[in-house]
């Protein structure tokens, strides 16, 4: 039975290993000039980001892959890029998700910016660690109703029953607070910032010779790096 369930998802793969192989793109002839580059990469970070925001086919311009490792393992997965500062990147999450929990152990995090319509990546590598309590609570506060209840009804990557029992949860909370009534920000939820030690820009060029360009941060300040596609 095993051995067979394989061998069809081995025949499929194999056809669509055929097409992946020939997707290919022809990159763009714009690249990264060090001399146009500004000395800080939160700069130019920040208007490749308004470049997306602004791009009609990138959706959710601000996600990112958040990767965690703890124990020898890892993980990856999307979260929404909230406040960008010369602090760092943060996002907002469950303080007990797996995330966190990883987190907790390990601080050292990447975070991928793919914008393929723009041709370009951004890798962030840097720690993350929780931001005050007061930032949590304004972010909180400013997210839409349903969003907060969300929170509080979410225990987040923990395994369900059913769907049912999330939206009974749901439900109960959402009787709690009238509307109109303040919802108070739960203890497992908030942001966290992750302080960049790397940002590393990538631009699609002719031929495969991309621009690599990574910023390095060494003894508080940013030195610029060119790489090998
Ligand atoms: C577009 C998109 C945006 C997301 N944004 C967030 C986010 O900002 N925070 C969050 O906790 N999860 C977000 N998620 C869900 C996460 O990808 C993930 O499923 C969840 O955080 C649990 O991850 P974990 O079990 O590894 O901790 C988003 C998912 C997608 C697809």
């Amino acid at each position: 039975m095993h051995q067979t369930r394989s061998k069809v998802r081995l025949d499929t793969t194999m056809s669509n290993r055929e097409d992946i192989a020939a997707m290919r793109r022809q990159y763009g002839e714009v690249g990264l000039v060090e001399a146009n580059l500004p000395a800080n990469p939160i700069t130019l970070f920040d208007s490749w980001l308004k470049d997306a925001a602004a791009n009609e086919i990138v959706v959710e311009a601000n996600a990112m892959v958040l990767s965690t490792a703890a124990d020898g393992r890892l993980s990856s997965r999307t979260v929404l890029l909230k406040d960008l500062t010369q602090d760092g990147f943060t996002f907002f999450s469950n303080y007990n998700s797996r995330k966190a929990q990883q987190i907790e152990k390990n601080a050292n995090v990447s975070l991928v910016f793919p914008w393929y319509p723009l041709e370009r990546q951004v890798i962030v590598i840097g720690s993350a660690s929780k931001v005050s309590k007061e930032e949590s609570e304004k972010y909180f506060a400013s997210r839409p109703r349903g969003s907060q209840i969300g929170a509080w009804a979410s225990a987040q990557s923990t395994e369900l029953s059913s769907r049912a029992e999330l939206e009974e949860k749901f439900a109960n909370f959402e009787a709690k607070w009238p509307i109109g009534e303040q919802i108070p920000r739960p203890d497992f939820w908030g942001g966290y910032v992750v302080k960049p030690e790397s940002i590393e820009f990538w631009q699609g060029r002719y031929s495969r010779l991309h621009d690599r360009i990574r910023y390095v941060k060494e003894d508080n300040n940013w030195h610029l790096k060119r790489l090998n596609p």
